[in-house]
């Protein structure tokens, strides 16, 4: 569904992402790991076309991602930036509307699916009159989920969505995103730092360092047959340590 060849991007100096060949399966959930500045985010935004690379091609379906095709294959996808991007002066409603309504949606259509939408992000309807301000972080998440998902893309690319959550809200949300990929059959390109949310939503464990992939696969694979020494370093350290 997504293909990276041979891509490199250069911010400046700095190599955020050198050579990297992937292939994004269809319909499955792949998660980017890595240490922070390991170029995950760089890799969604080449998707989206945020970042356009310094060699190489991203190719979405059959289209490779360039200025002449990256507004249509944008709205085939559906994405929710590390931080949740939230409009703060729009109500979550609005926020979750704003690209129906600006594409002229039909408002059933668009009421309906919004109702939709609450009921599989569990998110009461009472909080889509509210401002992001005023919605606890879970929720401030649901509605990034939510406007994401609010065109019903085949693609969905989540940078950190459970960055900031305490534990016990993450776990939920955790539980809750594996249940709707399950439902909706998307191809998910997921990015976190946590390694054992990776192994619960993922397929495969796509794991980076300093703009390189070091390996690919499932966590018992990275465990039992780690690439490098570095893949029992990342695995050791996280908090709690995966056995090894
Ligand atoms: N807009 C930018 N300008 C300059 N350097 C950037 C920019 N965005 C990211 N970088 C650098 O590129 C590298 C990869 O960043 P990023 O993709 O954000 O990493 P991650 O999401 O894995 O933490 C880092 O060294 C970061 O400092
Ligand atoms: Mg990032």
């Amino acid at each position: 569904m997504i293909r990276f060849d041979e891509v490199t991007h250069r911010f400046g100096e700095i190599e955020a992402l050198r050579d990297i060949d992937l292939e994004i399966e269809a319909g499955r959930t792949t998660v980017l790991i890595g240490p922070s500045g390991c170029g995950k985010s760089t890799l969604l935004r080449l998707v989206v076309g945020l970042v356009e690379p310094t060699a190489g091609r991203v190719i979405v379906g059959e289209e490779v991602v360039g200025p002449n095709t990256v507004l249509d294959l944008r709205r085939r996808m559906g994405y929710v930036i590390q931080g949740g991007g939230l409009f703060p002066h729009l109500t979550a409603g609005e926020n979750v509307t704003l690209l129906a309504r600006h594409l002229r949606r039909p408002e059933e259509e668009t009421e309906s699916r919004l109702a939709e939408l609450c009921a599989l992000t569990h998110l009461p309807e009472s909080a889509l009159a509210r401002f992001p301000l005023e919605l606890s972080g879970g929720q401030q998440q649901r509605v990034g989920l939510m406007r994401a998902l609010m065109l019903e893309p085949e693609v969905l690319l989540l940078d950190e969505p459970l960055g900031a959550l305490d534990p016990l809200v993450r776990r939920e949300l955790q539980r809750e995103l594996r249940e709707i990929f399950g439902a909706l059959h998307r191809t998910v390109l997921l990015v976190t730092h946590d390694l054992a949310e990776a192994a619960y939503l993922a397929d495969r464990i796509v794991l980076l360092r300093a703009g390189d992939i070091i390996q690919t696969g499932t966590l018992d694979d990275l465990r039992e047959r780690p690439a490098e020494p570095f893949v029992r370093r990342f695995l050791s350290a996280q908090r709690p340590p995966v056995e090894l």
